[in-house]
Parts: structure tokens; sequence; C-alpha cells
């Protein structure tokens, strides 16, 4: 079928007459195969460097093979730009290689690199003493590395053919393909008087001719698998899954350019794998991208993510220590209209306004009270408006700190450090007494209701009266530390009709204005955060709450903050006009298993199909619908076993793998 330097054309006629012969009945004769079907008129390989193939129009091929590559391979795919060129094939043989092989190989290789090493030390040439010095050290950790069994080497070639329906295409092509692969420190030549060889080589029959390979480790070889079929997802970012359609693994970047924002919601059945899901999201995100998450934990299973990232853990309950103040304030990176550039601000009305909603919330109580009115809210807004004004804070950040007695700009010399030093911000204590002296004064008939009313009810917020629920009366007892991994913000010991979602709803109002707020609005200077709110149907009820969440959801994006919000009950959400921004501003959705009463909701909002929405109903632990932008996917998540040992929500599965461990460290086995 091929010929190599002299013109020799064969047809498929004569491959026909050549089957023909062959076969025993007319009917098997005039048969068609797949061979014969897909099979061009003929190929002209008498060229040195392209291939013609006759078809009805003629089409010109070239073969190349890479000849070099850079010292590392990205994760995930090195050879994207390659398998995405266009009218192109391409095919890797693998081969492994013996241990014993590789032993012997590295052992020369590292007495070779030892030898020349010498010869540039005794000439004094340092500089190239020092990089073969590090080539001989990365050759004997991956001999010992290989020996261990924890890594292993394979040799493989790379082989791709273009097409062009032109000459000058195909040189355009060859240049243009040449230029793309050099950006990623491969080098490929046009395999030259050997295009038939190198041609058959590309054919899917596993028979490779062409002798130029490269050596690669077990890391380096799994980043030529191409990933990027998946319907759904992104070409870099964490493995979150199977497709369990294609099989394919299914990247994911939370802040990928191409998504319209970065929120996410996550909704199933109780036990569906929500939390284990988030979990395995938020560790996998900040080892490989370096997200951080923070988790306003209502369950009180995030702590052991956070021991297990190096993150800290945070608990309030009537008896810990912690203090949160509602009446925190923070500075905010603002962009300048006019000159484009950042500046500190601060929004006293804003924050006004959610100290406003907060203590709303609080004065409603459990039984959510209707003599709660419009009257009330404005009463405990003038208070904390005077709070504010009362310790001289304005817009301008200089107002957050004391100054000396001499008035020099927030410095104080006598603190023995060069620091500024914060003014301590009001309190729900100080407020109380606003509010009750304002009560006093009050002459008029239309108020006097609403602040006895505050008077009575705020009191159980008080520390000094020891209230029940003081623990967010006082100056806050932790800063958020920037720099870490994960934070957890446990409110599990929260009664759970009323004080965990009061807390939800103020620690949100809190982590806006401590975590998210501080975050640059500029991309290339923020970093990337996630806020989780995991159990969030345990706010719907409570209206301040809900709008908070939803400007959150609105405004994360802004901020390069992930929202992701965890619950039961989409139809609970969907039907909430109020907490709408949290699923229109989401543009990453996933379900899990569902209840069956829930399916036909779902099925109608997202016209799901019969098939979609049976899978969703009878669907194992972990697998659900993932919804990435307009695409969507039926996806496994499978956390590893080792990160089922952190990401486990079941206490007593907990306990017992917490029991192994021990037992493994007893006998030696685990450090
Ligand atoms: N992907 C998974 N593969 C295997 N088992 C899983 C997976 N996800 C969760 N599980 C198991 O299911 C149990 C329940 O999971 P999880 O706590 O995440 O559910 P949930 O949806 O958060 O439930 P709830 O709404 O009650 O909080 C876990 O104890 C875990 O063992
Ligand atoms: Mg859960």
């Amino acid at each position: 079928m091929f010929g190599s330097n002299k013109k020799e054309l064969i047809t498929t006629n004569e491959l026909e007459t050549v089957a023909a012969e062959d076969s025993e009945s007319i009917f098997e004769k005039n048969k068609n195969t797949i061979k014969k079907l897909i099979a061009p008129g003929g190929l002209d390989a008498s060229y040195t460097n392209h291939l013609e193939i006759a078809s009805s129009r003629t089409r010109y091929a070239r073969t190349m093979i890479v000849a070099g590559l850079p010292r590392m391979c990205t994760f995930p795919e090195f050879l994207r730009r390659m398998y995405t060129f266009g009218d192109i094939n391409v095919s890797v043989f693998i081969n492994p290689l013996s241990e014993s092989s590789s032993q012997t190989d590295l052992n020369r290789t590292i007495n070779e690199l030892e030898s020349e090493r010498i010869v540039a030390w005794d000439r004094g040439d340092i500089n190239r003493e020092r990089v073969i010095a590090q080539k001989r050290e990365e050759a004997e950790e991956l001999r010992d590395a290989i020996a261990a069994g924890f890594n292993k080497l394979f040799d493989s070639s790379i082989i791709a053919t273009i097409f062009a329906y032109s000459m000058d295409e195909l040189e355009r092509y060859t240049e243009l393909l040449s230029n793309e692969m050099s950006k990623n420190l491969i080098d490929i030549k046009p395999c030259w008087a050997q295009q038939d060889a190198a041609y058959r080589s590309n054919l899917p029959f596993c028979d490779n001719k062409m002798t130029k390979s490269h050596t690669f480790d077990r890391r380096a070889m799994s980043t030529v698998f191409p990933f990027f079929i998946s319907e759904v997802g992104h070409e870099t970012g964490i493995p979150l899954g199977f497709n369990k359609q294609t099989g394919l693994p299914i990247l994911y970047d939370n802040f990928s350019s191409k998504l319209n924002n970065y929120n996410m919601v996550i909704f199933g059945k109780s036990g569906a794998g929500k939390s284990v899901t988030i979990k395995t999201i938020t560790s996998r995100s900040a080892v490989l991208m370096g997200i951080d998450s923070l988790a306003l934990d209502a369950e009180g299973e995030y702590s052991i993510v956070a021991e297990a990232l190096g993150g800290v853990n945070v608990t309030l309950s009537p008896n810990s220590k912690t203090i949160i103040n509602v009446f925190d304030i923070e500075p905010e990176l603002v962009k300048d209209e006019i000159t484009g550039k950042e500046r500190s601000m601060l929004s006293v009305e804003n924050k006004v306004e959610d100290v406003t909603n907060g203590l709303l919330t609080m004065a409603r109580g459990s039984t959510r009270s209707k003599e709660v009115n419009e009257l009330t809210k404005q009463i405990i807004s003038e208070a904390v408006a005077e709070e504010y004004a009362a310790l001289g804070i304005t817009n301008n950040v200089e107002s957050l700190y004391t100054k000396d007695e001499n008035g020099n700009g927030g410095v104080n010399l006598s603190a023995n450090y060069l620091g500024r030093v914060k003014k301590e911000m009001p309190t729900i204590g100080s407020w109380y007494h606003r509010i009750c002296r304002k009560a006093e004064e009050n002459e008029n008939p239309d108020y006097r209701f609403h602040y006895s009313y505050l008077v009575k009810v705020m009191k159980q917020y008080v520390r000094e009266y020891q209230g029940q629920m003081a623990y967010f009366d006082g100056q806050s007892t932790f800063e958020l530390n920037e720099s870490l991994p994960f934070i957890n913000i446990d409110i599990s010991q929260l009664e759970e009709r009323f004080a965990r979602p009061l807390a939800q709803q103020i620690m949100l109002s809190w982590v806006w204005e401590k975590y998210v707020k501080k975050n640059s609005e500029d991309k290339t200077k923020a970093s990337k955060k996630r806020v989780l709110v995991d159990e969030a149907w345990m706010l719907l009820p409570y209206p301040e709450a809900v709008d908070f969440l939803n400007t959150m959801a609105r405004r994360a994006r802004k901020r390069n903050v992930s929202l992701a919000v965890i619950s039961q009950k989409f139809q609970d959400f969907y039907e909430k006009q109020e907490v709408q921004a949290v699923l229109t501003s989401s543009d990453t959705k996933l379900f899990l298993a569902q209840d069956k009463s829930e399916i036909q909701y779902l099925k109608e909002v997202f016209k799901l199909s019969e098939g979609e929405s049976g899978f969703l109903i009878t669907c194992n632990r972990g697998e659900g619908l993932l919804k990435v932008g307009g695409d969507s996917a039926i996806i496994a998540i499978q956390p590893t076993k080792k990160e089922f040992e952190f990401v486990e929500t079941n206490l007593s599965k907990q306990v017992a793998i917490e029991k192994a461990r021990r037992e493994a460290r007893e006998r030696g086995e685990l450090n």
C-alpha cells in the first residue's frame, strides 16, 4: 500500500481484487469491509517530507515526531495544544520499562553525571558543577522511588500527522504546530524520508516503526492522557469526579474565567453525600489550587478537615470563651472610579444596615414576634449609627485608630511599639445601654412600646446581665488570619431552633466584614477564597438572614470569593422569591440523590429527562447531576481512602477510622 521513494500508486480497486481472490462465496466477494469503506483512493508516498492522499480531493499529510521535551510535564495535560490543533492524528506509544533495567540505566546515568560533575569541579566551572549535581540528585531520587515501588519508568514515542488540502496550507500548519508546541518547550520535527513508515505508525494498529522515544516517569506519563472530552468541566482544576457516561475524569476550576460567577449550590436528600462532597472539593482545592476556605459548621463535622489541612477551628457556644462582636467594622478596598487605583475606605452606612438586621433578628427571637416592625427597626438603626458616631468612626479609615494626646495620626508611642492602636468597637452591651437611656428620655408615645420591648428582649444578649446568648457581646476574641487554608466556625453546640440560625446569620455578616471584604477587587492581587454554608435551609425562616445570603451571593464574585450553599430541599429555595439570587448567581449546581417527592419539581425546573430524574432517585451516595453553566453531566464523586479519614461525616465511622489508625500506629505501620 505504501511506496517509498519511487512513485508507486496502489488503488483501492487493486485492493478489492486481492480481497476478492481470497474469499469463497460470491456474497463474501462483494461484501464491503470497513477498511474498504474508509480507505482513500490511494496514497502517494514518493515525497520525502509529506504524503499525498488521492481521493475526490487530494489531501496532503505530514507526520511529525516529538524530538525534545521539557524537563517537567505540567498537570493535567501537556500535549493539549497538539490534541486540539485541528485536523490532526496523534499516537502516544507507552512501553513500561522493567524495574531492573530502569535501575541499571539510572545507575549508569548517575555514574556518568558524577564523572561530569568532577570534571566540571576540577575545571572550576561552579555553575556547571551545580547544575550537574542537581541532575544527579534528581536521578538518585528517582532510582530510590522506583526501588521502593512508588514510581516507574516508561519509554514513550509521540507521533502526530497533520492534514491539509494544499501544500501551502500544510507548510503553514507545520509552522503553526511547531510554534504552538514550542510554547510548552516541546520540540517537534517532521519525519524526513520516513513519511510512509511514520504515517503507518500513526494508524490505530499499535505498530510503531519509529525509533525516537523518551523516558517518562509515572507522574509525567499521566499528563499525556486527554481528559478534555467530558461535556462539563475545565482544562485545569481539581479532579472532581468521574463522568458516569464516558468514564472520563471531570476537572473543575472553581475560579475559571469561563464561569459567570464562582458560587456553587449543592442540593440532595439527607445522607446523599453533600457534606462529604464539599469537604472533598475544599481539601483538593486547598492542596492543588491554594484556595482558602471558611466553613460555617452547623453540625460540628468540619473541625477534622480544618485539622487535616492545617487550619483553625473556632467554637461558638454559651460555654466557650469565644466572642464575636457584631459591631466589628473593617476597611474595604474599593477601586477609585477616576484613577482606577484601589483605596481603602470604611462603609459605615452599610455596616449600620447589617448590624441593624442582625439585631432585628435577635429582637424577633425564636417566636419571630410580629410586634417587631419598621418602627423597631428604626429605633435599633438610630442607636447603632449613634454608637459609631460616638466613637468618631466615619468613612475615613484613620477614624478606626486612636490618636495620642498630641493628636498624632493614630500612632501610639506609649504602647511601646510603632503600630497603630485600634479603637475598641461598640458592643451589644454599649448599644443596649444607649437603648435604655433613650427609652427613659423618650417622650413619643408611638415609640414607647418598642423601647420597652427592646429593653426587655435584648437583655438576653448582654454579657453584663449573664444573658444566655451573650457570645456576640464584647470585643472579638480572635482575628481571621488571612493565610489559613481552612477556618472552621463551629456553631453546632448552639440550640438548634433559633440560636444556630441566628449565629449563621451574624457569622455570615461578620465573615463578610472580616474575610471577604478584605479581598482585593483586583483579580491579580486577590486570593481565592471560599465561604461555605452547610445546612443553609436553617436560614430560610429568617428574612434578614435570607436577605444577607442573597446579597452575599450577588457580591461575592467581585471580591473573588466563591459562596458554597449546601442544603436539603431544593424546592424550599426555589419557591422562596427572596433567595433567588443564590440560585441565579451560582453557575455551578450539583444535585445529589433526591427524594421522590422532590424530583418532579426538579425535573420541571431543569427540564430533566426521564432517565436523569430516575437516576437521581436511585443513585448511590456521591453520585448526581452536575451543571456548570449550560453544560451538565452525570457525575460520581469518590473521595480516596486517605480523604475519607477526614471527610467522613458519620461519627461512629470516624471513631472506627481513628481506632484503626491508632492500632496501625501502635503496630508501627504509621508514623
Ligand atoms: N462519595 C461517597 N462515596 C461513598 N460514601 C459516601 C460518599 N459520600 C457520602 N458517603 C457516605 O454517606 C454518609 C452521609 O454523607 P454526608 O454526611 O455527606 O451526607 P449529607 O448529604 O451531608 O447529609 P445531611 O443532609 O444529613 O447532612 C457518610 O457517612 C459517608 O460515609
Ligand atoms: Mg451534611
